[in-house]
């Protein structure tokens, strides 16, 4: 055992785990809910892409019908939670089970209630709820019928939803987001991207890029009206952005590459430029006029984002990525086509680059540029668990994995003084992957008993990070010996 005294975090720090709605509720038609985009995503793999389907098909697999049934075995799950020792639990609300098309006036009591009865159970076992409001899960009414988020339309049915959330649960629910992930349409040529943020399937005619600024300014619109209808309802609540923080270093010291990596964290972070200074930065609006891109921008909105910056930066953290001079003459970054392997990082079995020391470089360059609270809800590593005969999970590189992380975090916050609020590991209960649809994508602490098909006996067993992650949580992020 390696012997490793990690720093201890203030009192109410907050240690908890991290899901989303469609990946683990199931009961996908259950008490009146409506079809999300998720629902119509068809499972897939590394090699092939998830299908988005006009309907759902018969035959096809749409993992996300199932998850992992949390809709009925939550009380269990939860007192499992407890039993790690989490003090809070970041998941979302499916927006369709609320509003099942989307643009009702009134929204569906009994999924009220099921959130209502979830939350209840979560402070009965001395865990807080923290909630994404929109977590890749759009009503896919609002996807056909109004284009998604390029319609501004949507703008009011989404503050409809999140007024309705806060008027409901701001007595049990302190900490908000608004998007997740917001940023990560920036792969705007990827379409799994488009419409897992934005409900946005491209008509021919369209300029992908273009179609992509005017929907996440639309989003940018909602969030912060979104801040300020929380902060009228109850002064207490935190509405914080969210954000998929991977720092792109230069390859090299050339000053092109240097200066191409600069170009890219503008790219990718400009979304975190608006929701927490809110105003777009110049270069950004340079970049729009050479391209003759058209954002409708008005006044007004230029006003409600400055009222509606957010009280703190949520993020996850996965991976870095590395860039280098694309030798275009324009100088742009395009996700899709300008990253490079970072030759002194290993990867997951699904390509993703581990970097521990990563998260402490991204943790620093946000609190340097927005000066913000930070709350990390997402940290993991996805990996292929073998259960053994008697039932147990070794999954000592998830230890690994989350032993390094866990340690640069707390020098964050204890060598670099970065005010945290917490910090939620992804998926500390095995569930559908997002990007692939696999169950055998895991990053639980928690096992689950099922396969890519959705076989299985659906039984919980704690994987030996379980007892870990307890063990740090026991000694508030000072014990990390493994
Ligand atoms: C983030 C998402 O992108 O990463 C989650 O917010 C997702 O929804 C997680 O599940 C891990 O990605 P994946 O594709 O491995 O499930």
């Amino acid at each position: 055992m390696k012997q490793i005294q990690g720093y201890q975090m203030p009192k109410d720090f907050l240690w908890g785990g991290a899901v989303a709605a469609h990946q683990l509720e199931g009961a996908w038609q259950a008490d009146g809910k409506g079809v999300s985009i998720a629902d119509v995503m068809t499972g897939g793999n590394k090699e092939q892409a998830r299908q988005v389907t006009k309907t759902v098909e018969k035959g096809k697999v749409y993992p996300n019908h199932w998850g992992i049934d949390f809709y009925h075995q939550y009380p269990q799950d939860i007192k499992l939670f407890a039993e790690m020792g989490l003090n809070c639990f970041r998941t979302s609300i499916a927006w369709t089970r609320i509003f099942p098309n989307g643009d009702e006036s009134e929204p569906n009591e009994a999924g009220l209630k099921f959130y209502e009865n979830l939350f209840d159970e979560c402070l009965k076992n001395g865990i807080q709820p923290v909630i994404t409001l929109s977590h890749f899960e759009m009503p896919y009414h609002l996807v056909k019928e109004y284009g998604g988020w390029r319609n501004r339309e949507v703008i009011d049915f989404f503050t409809r939803f999140a007024e309705v959330c806060f008027k409901r649960f701001h007595n049990q629910v302190k900490y908000w987001m608004t998007f997740n992930e917001i940023n990560n349409q920036t792969s705007w040529a990827d379409p799994h991207h488009l419409l897992q943020n934005s409900g946005l399937i491209l008509n021919d005619d369209e300029n992908l890029e273009e179609a992509m600024f005017q929907a996440a300014h639309n989003e940018f619109i909602a969030s912060a009206k979104a801040v300020k209808i929380a902060h009228e309802i109850d002064n207490n609540l935190q509405v914080g952005a969210m954000v998929a923080m991977s720092p792109i270093y230069p390859m090299t010291a050339k000053p092109a590459d240097i200066l191409e990596a600069q170009r890219a964290m503008q790219t990718r972070y400009y979304y975190g430029d608006v929701q927490a200074l809110g105003e777009y930065p110049a270069w950004l609006i340079k970049y729009w006029d050479r391209h003759d891109y058209h954002i409708e921008i008005s006044d007004l909105d230029r006003q409600i984002l400055r009222e509606g910056t957010v009280d703190y930066m949520g993020f996850s953290y996965y991976m870095s990525f590395a860039t280098k001079d694309n030798g275009d003459e324009e100088l742009h970054f395009n996700e899709n086509t300008d990253l490079v392997d970072n030759p002194y990082l290993e990867k997951s079995d699904w390509g993703w680059q581990i970097d521990a020391k990563g998260l402490r470089y991204g943790m620093n360059w946000m609190n340097d540029r927005w000066h913000k609270p930070q709350f990390i809800v997402e940290n993991g590593f996805g990996a292929y668990d073998k259960l053994t005969d008697d039932g147990k999970i070794h999954d000592d590189y998830r230890i690994k994995y989350f032993h390094d992380h866990i340690l640069e975090m707390e020098k964050a916050v204890a060598e670099d003084g970065i005010d945290l609020i917490g910090y939620t590991p992804w998926g500390h209960i095995d569930l559908i992957s997002a990007s692939t649809g696999e169950m055998k994508k895991r990053y639980g602490m928690i096992y689950v008993d099922q396969d890519d098909e959705g076989n299985g006996s659906l039984k919980r067993l704690k994987k030996d990070s379980f007892y870990w992650y307890q063990q740090v949580i026991a000694s508030r992020g000072e014990n990390l010996n493994f």
